[in-house]
């Protein structure tokens, strides 16, 4: 059976005995799809992935993934946003046509492997992630990482993004570092945005500092999506500062527009 086939069979079935779940789903895609502009660019952005292969890509290195990573015990995590939210991702980058994108934390690439299929479909733009990465086996340093969160891990010997399939990254350069070194510089030097992501480190300070920091730096009409929404109050209290009304791409991500 296709992959995709077999995709949407689970979650028919999951949707029919968690119905309260499904029903937040169903709203959710529903927000998405008014943001869009309408039900029928998130279906025809949900066939572009579809027929993009990414998602069979995806589903193979996350079980390279498992077996050198989740298998060793070591309480690493893949960290990746979802399947859903990754095309809800895509869908909102192809509607914004960025020219210039800035995210923070990349992991094994999961966001950015689908904000670059957006890029490429968009015939435009270019994504500057900064990562201060989390590789298995390793020693760092005690305090190199904000403790009160998950573990995203990658695989020993291997860099930030190493799932993107190789022709997504004509348009992409990577940052190694943490957001508080590397997020002011690369503001300064690229001056407008057109899409800002976070999902590194969710303390509140991070949190708050990178908003405050990417904001400024949008273009009006410019979109600021966090993954992680609920791990503080940040992103509420930032909403409410810029008397925004978020968007919802899942139930713990969403996006303001400037
Ligand atoms: C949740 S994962 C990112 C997942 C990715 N967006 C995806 O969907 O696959 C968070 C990443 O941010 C990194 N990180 C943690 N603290 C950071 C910091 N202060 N600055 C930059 N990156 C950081 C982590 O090591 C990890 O690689």
């Amino acid at each position: 059976m296709p992959a995709g086939l077999k995709r949407r069979l689970y979650l028919a079935a999951r949707d029919v005995r968690h119905p309260g779940p499904a029903l937040e789903r169903r709203r959710i895609r529903a927000e998405v799809a008014s943001f869009l502009g309408g039900r029928d660019l998130l279906v025809e952005y949900e066939r572009e992935v579809r027929d993009s292969g990414l998602m069979e890509h995806l589903l193979q290195k996350g079980r390279e993934h498992h077996d050198a990573v989740v298998a060793t015990g070591a309480g690493h995590s893949l960290g990746a946003i979802g399947y859903t939210e990754g095309v809800y991702l895509y869908a909102v980058q192809r509607m914004v046509r960025p020219e210039v994108v800035v995210e923070t934390g990349v992991a094994n690439g999961f966001s950015t492997a689908f904000s670059l299929l957006a890029l490429k479909a968009n015939g435009a733009g270019h994504l500057h992630s900064i990562d201060l990465p989390r590789e298995v086996g390793r020693d760092y340093e005690p305090g190199t990482f904000y403790e009160g969160e998950g573990r995203a891990g990658i695989p020993p010997g291997s860099e930030p993004g190493w799932l993107i399939p190789q022709e997504l990254k004509e348009r992409w350069t990577l940052i190694l570092g943490r957001s508080q070194d590397e997020l002011p510089p690369l503001l300064e030097r690229l001056g407008t945005v057109d899409t800002f992501m976070h999902d590194s480190e969710h303390s509140f300070d991070c949190m708050w500092f990178e908003f405050n920091a990417a904001w400024p730096a949008l273009r009006p009409g410019g979109v600021l999506v966090s993954d992680d929404v609920n791990s503080t109050e940040a992103f509420g209290r930032f909403a409410a500062q810029e008397e925004r009304q978020p968007v919802r791409l899942a139930p713990g991500m969403a996006l303001l527009r400037r």
